[in-house]
């Protein structure tokens, strides 16, 4: 079984005294860093990875990519950097993050639909390994800029293939209505473009990425289809051979017992299966691939534990359990309608004996982490933990209120170390100014 099609870390266990990750006591963990706090298990990180890297072994080249997007801290890229992975960028703040803490910038992708001229340069100046260009006003700062610098510059395009996901179905259309990559039919343009102005810009394949927690696997095959088809197209109406594939991310991850995704090894034979028949289909020579999995890398591995404070019985309604955390630095229950599963951690072992709805802290009424969850009776100074808060939580955290940002650390063989402090009131001034006509 991969992490991704489960609910709990790897290492997550309940022993006689307590409830541990990464050998970690979490009641001990809140009790020493304090509340809310995010804590991500180095092992299951290391081992999706391993999985990652053993599932597409077969294939002669594979380089996975890490979406940042996802959950990007120094730390993080010190545990990619070992596993051998490279990053898919989104922003000069990633690429940043990425260049300091030592990052081989060679194997960093900066994808993108509207990469700002300074991002642009600094990806260059940097020496990033690819850049996935998205549209024809990209096309023209880039171009340009690689022409001010005199440097080549590997690039992949950007397609929208056409396939739409859903959770449990998908359509395949002709076009999509997206904002991201050219359409089909703007791709001959685009190459013309770039070939006729823009000699330093190598084009060496095309990317596609499909969306988001994708349970179905044939999406993928049929993304290989398309790709295969316009390297086909490309070789016959330019005489350009493309070398590379970027298949995107998108494998969803288990935040309850109602999901079902697929292993990381159902994925990889498929897309494996469909290179096999495509590159003869289609007469092509098999392309060195790039994967770029973000939530299926870190989901798993994060888990956020909150302190319970008040409680209030709506007469005739609902019982809300407010946390000390919530939108601010988990905004997917509010945006996206989420769900997640939650345990109480001093209280593992006694049975469900109410249905309540864990709220969050901030002023909104939309403010809710778990609406309905079955859990014991819970009193102010129970700790909660929500269990695949690890992608796209601390990620798209915000100051909302001017509540401080938790702290994380990460676990591993009962260690304990923060990778991310907890922020302080003075951080949160720090960019702060008042004009003096104010004062
Ligand atoms: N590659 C590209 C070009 C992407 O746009 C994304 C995600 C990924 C890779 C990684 O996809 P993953 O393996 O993580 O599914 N904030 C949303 C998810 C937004 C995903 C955006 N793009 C959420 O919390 O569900």
């Amino acid at each position: 079984m991969s992490a991704n099609q489960s609910i709990f870390p790897k290492t997550y266990q309940i022993t006689p005294t307590g409830v541990e990750i990464g050998g970690c006591n979490l009641l001990e963990l809140a009790k020493k860093y304090g509340t809310p706090l995010y804590v991500y298990d180095e092992q299951t990180i290391i081992d999706i990875c391993t999985d990652y890297k053993n599932s597409f072994a077969k294939y002669h080249d594979v380089q996975p990519l890490f979406a940042s997007k996802a959950f990007m801290t120094k730390a993080m890229c010190a545990i990619l950097k070992k596993q051998n992975f490279g990053l898919d960028v989104v922003s000069g703040g990633e690429i940043y993050t990425a260049y300091k803490s030592g990052f081989d910038m060679s194997k960093v992708m900066f994808n993108g639909n509207n990469k700002t001229l300074d991002e642009l340069k600094m990806a260059l100046e940097y020496g990033i390994g690819h850049i996935s260009v998205d549209n024809f006003y990209e096309i023209e700062l880039l171009g340009k800029l690689s022409q001010e610098l005199n440097k080549n510059q590997d690039i992949l395009l950007r397609i929208t293939p056409g396939i739409e996901c859903h959770t449990h179905e998908y359509i395949q259309t002709g076009h999509l209505d997206s904002k991201f990559g050219f359409d089909l039919t703007q791709i001959d343009e685009a190459i013309t473009s770039i070939i006729s102005k823009y000699p330093l810009l190598q084009i060496k394949g095309l990317h596609a990425h499909l969306g988001s927690q994708i349970f179905e696997t044939q999406v993928f095959a049929d993304a290989v289809d398309v790709i295969f088809e316009q390297f086909k197209h490309i070789k016959d109406a330019f005489g350009i051979e493309l070398t590379e594939m970027n298949i995107g991310g998108g494998l969803g991850i288990t935040y309850t017992t109602e999901d079902n995704p697929p292993s990381i090894q159902t994925i990889a034979d498929i897309i494996i299966e469909a290179i096999d028949v495509c590159s003869q289909k289609y007469g092509v020579n098999k392309p060195k691939i790039y994967l770029e999995p973000g939530r299926s890398i870190v989901g798993t591995a994060g888990v956020a534990l909150y302190k319970v404070g008040s409680i209030k019985q709506v007469p005739n309604g609902r019982k809300y359990v407010s946390l000390d955390g919530g939108m601010a630095d988990n905004p997917r229950p509010s945006m996206y309608q989420a769900k997640y599963t939650a345990v109480v951690v001093n209280k593992i072992n006694e049975t469900p004996v109410e249905t309540v709805t864990l709220a969050g802290r901030f002023c909104e009424s939309g403010d809710i982490i778990i609406e309905d969850i079955n859990l014991p009776k819970l009193e102010s100074g129970d700790v909660v933990c929500v269990f695949n808060t690890g992608a796209y939580g601390y990620s798209m955290s915000s100051n909302y209120n001017r509540v401080l940002k938790p702290a994380i650390v990460l676990v591993n063989s009962a260690q304990s170390d923060i990778i991310i402090r907890r922020e302080s009131y003075d951080d949160l001034l720090s960019c702060d100014e008042v004009p003096d006509r104010l004062l």
